[in-house]
């Protein structure tokens, strides 16, 4: 019998898909699951008639697979991983390569390379970005870990990836040990800001200025279709386009305002906070999908904590451009910080990140997947060194001359008393960076105030003290 090709463990909808997709590619695929039943029911569906084998041990998935074997866990992120980890090792040999693609905790990865080091079994942690028909289709790959197994999955990869518009799959290597899932773990920190940058100017025109979920879908498919090009904005477009079948209202204005999180976001903020990165947008959308997590708390509160009534005497179409410039530029300052994060990660662990090649896998297949990924790439090809996307000519240009498109929108949002939080921290963000002196002067006197912290003086060397109350 030919051995199978590859495997997979975990037939979640990512696993299916994924094993699907890799079939699709002609290869040979084993695998298992930990309910039998799911392995059976795959089989006799999706899987029907391709070249997917199911196995019911590890003994057997180790069986059927040609060495070295090549397994990719698709499987809950955290201890489910650890005990796969356990109970598929006795069956594997050195040079085997176990593969990662949840979104697993990057400290995890590390700590798990060093645990099976001495095993000789190989690790690679990927992050697998696209969700369901990402995983089918192809989803944007983001691999780290040992090189030398990189290269013997790489054909397997970059058969499966997406594509982007140049024929360049989306798959790299990223660096080594846990640098995939760092990097997959900033793709979510970036997504969470967008989702709720975009989340915030769909509040702004829909509850201040009463614009219909249908005419802001037509909005934002036009918005699509120029320079904000991107996954998320084009499904934002089709999500206010729904209709709820039940009450024939707009889908949105049923679907309970509190949002969900599994973390990766709060574990960007944790790190940027970590390695000191300013990420102000992602540390925006955490809190924010914090707070609106505590809706009988809100629904409470509104009714005796007054505030503004929204309502806009202003110029609608103007206002509505501003939005479309605003969203432009403050997406693009979420991806500023989120390559910023990167670039100290990368010295502070030994990662050596590629952003050009980061960008360029980001291109197709990811959430945040965006028409501006192809010039972000082309900043970093410019200048690999590159500290700040903002200091880009290109990148400059747009968010300078928008600049004046976002301040309209937030004063108008607050005049409104609706929350405007993430564009708010974007904005601070962009001011903050481009003030040559910052308040924190004053912090540092205080500090030594209250606590002898000591001050360093602008106009000579050395650490200094004020007797402040003599
Ligand atoms: C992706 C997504 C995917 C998942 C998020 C959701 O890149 O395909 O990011 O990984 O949908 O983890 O995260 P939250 O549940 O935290 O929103």
């Amino acid at each position: 019998m030919n051995k199978a090709q590859f495997a997979v463990v975990g037939l979640g909808v990512m696993g299916q898909n994924l094993a699907l997709n890799i079939a699709n590619k002609g290869y040979s695929v084993a695998v298992y699951n930990r309910t039998d039943q799911r392995t059976i029911d795959f089989l006799n569906g999706p899987a029907q008639d391709k070249a997917i084998i199911g196995t019911y041990s590890y003994e057997g998935l180790a069986k059927v697979l040609e060495t070295p074997r090549r397994i990719l866990l698709l499987v809950k992120a955290g201890p489910a991983v650890d005990a796969v980890i356990d109970e598929i090792k006795p069956y594997l040999n050195p040079g085997d390569i176990l593969i990662d693609g949840g979104n697993s905790y990057f400290e995890d990865t590390e700590r798990r390379i060093k645990v099976l080091d001495d095993s000789g079994i190989n690790y690679i942690g990927t992050g697998v970005s696209g969700g369901e028909e990402g995983a089918l289709h192809g989803p944007s790959i983001m691999p780290g870990g040992d090189r030398v197994a990189w290269e013997a999955i790489k054909d397997i990869f970059m058969a499966a990836a997406a594509k982007a518009e140049d024929g360049e799959p989306c798959v790299d290597y990223m660096g080594p040990r846990g640098a995939g899932h760092y990097v997959k773990m900033v793709h979510n920190g970036i997504e969470y800001a967008i989702m709720q940058l975009i989340a915030e100017v769909y509040d702004l025109l829909r509850r201040g200025l009463n614009i219909s979920a249908q005419e802001l879908g037509d909005i934002f498919r036009q918005w699509n279709d120029g320079e904000l090009s991107s996954y998320l904005v084009e499904i934002t477009a089709e999500i206010l386009k729904k209709t709820d079948p039940d009450t024939d209202q707009p889908i949105l204005d049923v679907i309970l305002d509190e949002a969900k999180q599994k973390g990766t976001g709060k574990w960007t903020s944790q790190n940027a906070f970590d390695l000191g990165a300013p990420t102000h947008a992602i540390n925006a959308a955490v809190a924010s999908r914090i707070i609106s997590s505590m809706k009988a708390a809100r629904v409470a509160a509104s009714e005796s904590i007054t505030g503004p009534k929204p309502a806009f005497s202003g110029d609608v179409r103007q206002l509505i451009e501003a939005a479309k410039e605003a969203l432009f530029a403050s997406m693009i300052l979420a991806y500023t910080q989120g390559f910023g994060l990167m670039r100290l990660a990368s010295q502070e662990f030994d990662y050596d990140l590629d952003m050009r090649n980061i960008a360029k896998i980001w291109r197709a297949g990811c959430i945040i997947r965006a028409d501006m990924l192809d010039d972000i790439m082309r900043a970093f090809e410019r200048d690999k060194d590159l500290t700040n996307l903002m200091l880009d000519a290109y990148f400059k240009d747009i968010v300078v001359h928008r600049q004046g498109a976002i301040r309209h929108v937030i004063t108008t949002a607050i005049g409104m008393g609706i929350p405007i939080y993430a564009m708010s921290a974007t904005l601070g963000y962009f001011d903050s960076y481009r003030t040559a002196r910052l308040p924190a002067n004053l912090t540092q006197a205080q500090r030594d105030y209250f606590g002898a912290h000591t001050y360093r003086r602008l106009d000579k060397e050395g650490s200094f003290h004020t007797d402040w109350q003599s």
